[in-house]
């Protein structure tokens, strides 16, 4: 396996950041996780624009244009000779000192990691997923801002933790107003009476791009697609829930907080809705 880390191609072993690095000492840096279907990187363009567009907002200097970052992505996929799997782009701040100062990290660092992915058997696709809500809350203010995908997934961290203890795979957190906001690392959708909702992104949601995607394909289809806050209380009583992102593609809820969601398997329209992105992704 080949890792790209600045400018040069290393095996797995050979792939070591500085203790100094401040995406290690604070956090402070952005990613992305973009998928490969057939040899083809799916939305990069879309992931590129997310990250300079994070860089820019943290005052972080990414140290290659988009075309060359883009490059870079081809060349460790071919090296790697994959045909499907899961790329991980990292820019930390870089090695600095043990102060916070990012004027002290000279250089950011850019790492990208491809490998083989399936998070979820084909069957959780059918059955659907278990879930829970959790009591963190998705933060809203500045660097936290769900625009920017930051480094800082300690609040994720604590969902899927909680997730954890209950078992299931994936939950679901609020906003501070109470309303749903996505999930630990996936955005989030119900159906209701034909109906597809999912939050608008300022009430605290990652703008995914799966979750674009899908909104695309609802208009494709011919689903009624609304953007609105919704809370806990229209999930349990939806006739379809599902999670959309990058490594999880969509994926149905079965049951959320012991309350048994629609038939309790995945819904027809979350099913069109996995089979038509299936067919677009490659
Ligand atoms: N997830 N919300 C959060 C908090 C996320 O971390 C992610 C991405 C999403 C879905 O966004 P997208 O469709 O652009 O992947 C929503 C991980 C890193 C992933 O799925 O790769």
């Amino acid at each position: 396996q080949w890792i790209y880390l600045d400018g040069q191609y290393v095996t797995k072993e050979e792939a070591k950041v500085s203790v100094y690095d401040h995406g290690f000492l604070y956090g402070d840096g952005i990613f992305e996780g973009i998928r490969i279907y057939e040899g083809n990187i799916f939305k990069c363009h879309e992931h590129l624009v997310r990250l300079y567009d994070s860089a820019k907002s943290i005052m972080l200097n990414i140290p290659l244009t988009m075309e060359e970052m883009e490059e870079v992505l081809c060349e460790t996929i071919r090296r790697n000779e994959l045909k499907d799997g899961y790329i991980r782009l990292i820019v930390s701040r870089g090695a600095g000192n043990l102060g916070l100062d990012p004027l002290r990290c000279p250089q950011a660092s850019v790492i990208v990691i491809v490998e083989q992915l399936a998070i979820y058997p084909e069957e959780a696709y059918l059955n659907g997923l278990r879930t829970i809500s959790v009591s963190q809350r998705r933060n809203i203010p500045d660097a936290l801002n769900p625009k920017i995908k930051s480094l800082n997934y300690l609040n994720n961290i604590l969902v899927k933790i909680q997730a954890n203890h209950a078992d299931v795979g994936e939950a679901i957190m609020l906003n501070a107003q109470g309303y749903v906001a996505e999930g630990s690392s996936d955005n989030i959708f119900i159906v209701k009476n034909g109906v597809v909702f999912t939050p608008p992104c300022y009430l605290g949601a990652l703008e995914g791009i799966t979750r674009n995607t899908i909104i695309e394909l609802c208009e494709e289809l011919g689903y009624k697609l609304k953007e609105e806050p919704f809370t806990l209380h229209d999930v349990y009583v939806a006739d379809e829930v599902f999670f959309t992102g990058t490594a999880a593609e969509v994926i149905a809820v079965r049951e959320v907080d012991g309350r048994v969601i629609g038939t309790g398997q995945a819904g027809p329209i979350t099913l069109s809705l996995l089979k038509r992105f299936r067919e677009v992704v490659t």
